[in-house]
Parts: structure tokens; sequence; C-alpha cells
């Protein structure tokens, strides 16, 4: 059997801002192919730590690598067209229309890159109806914007999805529909997602591995069912303990 490739790696990484410690020696190996749902306090460093993997951040000590290379010798703009990014609260620009959104980051380079989803695929891959390409993100529902986010982010075929509280703002049926329409293309595209939320239950239900950040690190990275039978601390046990009910 041959070995999964490591996709992203954190070799003793460390990032402050300013006198704001984040991260203190970050140690973690993520394969191609992973769900890894990122939970922890507000302010633990979840949204810092998605930058790190797309350089919109640089850490202060270690070294982050993506798909092998040292981010820090890399060029940012060709990286970046290889991870998808969805930002915390969508984002979406208001005065453009949603072919427009969903278009833009092509559109950003001077050679449009030749390898991107067509608009039909796309659509599709987010179950979203060609009659809205033309509306205005005002003119949508909730789930339709996050949904318009998850397309933008896709279209440049990444490798890589980071996803920051995508499923925030919704209602409970919503944010089912949407977790069925993630999983199903982490699962078609064979794509590495990292997944931030403030819901536990969401973090368990949808990672491959949960990863749980508390005091400058990562306390625990495992699969749902072995975080579950064996919590790395108390911590750790106090947040799952409202999991509990779920069935994994
Ligand atoms: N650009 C910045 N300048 C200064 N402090 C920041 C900046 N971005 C984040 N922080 C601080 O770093 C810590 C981690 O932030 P963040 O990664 O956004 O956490 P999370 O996404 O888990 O809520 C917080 O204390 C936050 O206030
Ligand atoms: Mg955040």
């Amino acid at each position: 059997m041959s070995e999964i490739p490591i996709i992203i790696r954190f070799k003793d990484v460390s990032k402050s801002y300013g006198e704001t410690l984040v991260f203190e020696h970050v140690n973690v190996d993520i394969s191609k192919g992973e769900f890894i749902t990122l939970i922890g306090k507000s302010g633990c460093g979840k949204t810092t730590f998605l930058k790190l993997v797309n350089a919109l951040i640089l850490a202060d000590e270690g070294e982050v690598n993506v798909f092998g290379n040292n981010i820090k010798e890399v060029n940012h703009i060709n990286l970046r067209r290889k991870i998808g990014y969805v930002i915390q609260g969508v984002g979406l620009f208001p005065h453009m229309t949603v072919r427009k959104n969903i278009g833009y980051v092509p559109s950003l380079f001077r050679h449009p890159p030749s390898n991107i989803y067509p608009m039909n695929k796309l659509l599709d891959m987010v179950s979203l109806d060609e009659e809205l390409l033309d509306r205005y993100p005002r003119e949508l529902s909730g789930g339709q914007r996050q949904r318009v986010g998850i397309a933008r982010a896709l279209i440049t075929m990444p490798s890589i999805m980071l996803m920051d509280e995508p499923f925030g703002a919704v209602d409970e049926i919503t944010r089912k529909q949407l977790q069925e329409s993630i999983a199903r293309i982490h699962k078609e595209l064979g794509i590495t997602i990292l997944f931030v939320t403030h819901s536990v239950e969401e973090a368990f239900l949808l990672g491959t591995r949960v990863a749980i950040f508390d005091n400058h690190n990562i306390v625990q990275i495992d699969e749902p069912k072995a975080i579950i039978e064996k919590p790395a601390n108390d911590f750790v046990k106090e947040l799952i303990g409202k999991v509990g009910v779920l069935e994994i």
C-alpha cells in the first residue's frame, strides 16, 4: 500500500502579533484528502492557522510546508491559486453579481489560469441554480450566499480548501444542507479541507480528524471517535461533553 502524502506540515511554528502570543512550537502533519475541523475558543488562533497555510501570515519561527515546499520559498500567488479560501463572514462583494463574485479570482490574473471549473460545473457542485447568476448578494438567502462563497473558492480547482466558519449565520436546516454539500464535495473531489467551526457537533460530524486548539497550540488532533474515547486533557473533556449525544 502506498503512503498518503503529507500536504501540510507545521514544524515548530511560533507566531505572535506584537505582544500577543498565538502559537508556540506547533507541530502537525496533515495528509492529502483529510477533512480537518478546527475548534477552540474565540481568539485561540484558528483564523491565524488558516492564514499561515496560504502565506497571508508568515511564521515568526519554524516552518510551514505546503505541497512539500517551505512556503517562505515559493511564489505566494501561485500557492494561493491551489488553495481555496472561504473567509470568515463569507465576504462576497456586494456590488458584484453572483457570476462576477464566483469568477473574481481568475479575473485577477493577467493570464487567467486555464485550469478553472466551468460555471455550470461549479453551480452543480454547490447546488445553485443558474438563474441566480445575475443577482447581487443582497438578493440571495444566507445559505445561497455561503454556496457562492464556496463556488468562488473552488473555481481554480484547488487541492486545499480553507474554510473559516463558513456556515455561521444560517438556520439549522440550511446548515444541515450545507454540511451535506461540503461532505459530498470533499468526497467527489478528494481535496484536503481545513474547516473552522465554533460548533463542536459540526466539527465531530464533518471531520475525518478534529483539531482542538488551546493554550497556543493544538492540544489534540485525532479521529472523532478516538477523541471521545480518550480526550487528551480536561479542556477537551469539557468540550466534548457537548457531543456526548451524537452517534459517531
Ligand atoms: N492582525 C492582527 N493584529 C494583532 N492581533 C491579532 C491580529 N489578528 C489576530 N490577532 C489576535 O490573535 C489572536 C488569534 O486570533 P485569530 O486567529 O483571529 O483567532 P480565532 O480565529 O481563533 O478567533 C487573538 O487574540 C486576536 O485578537
Ligand atoms: Mg477566526
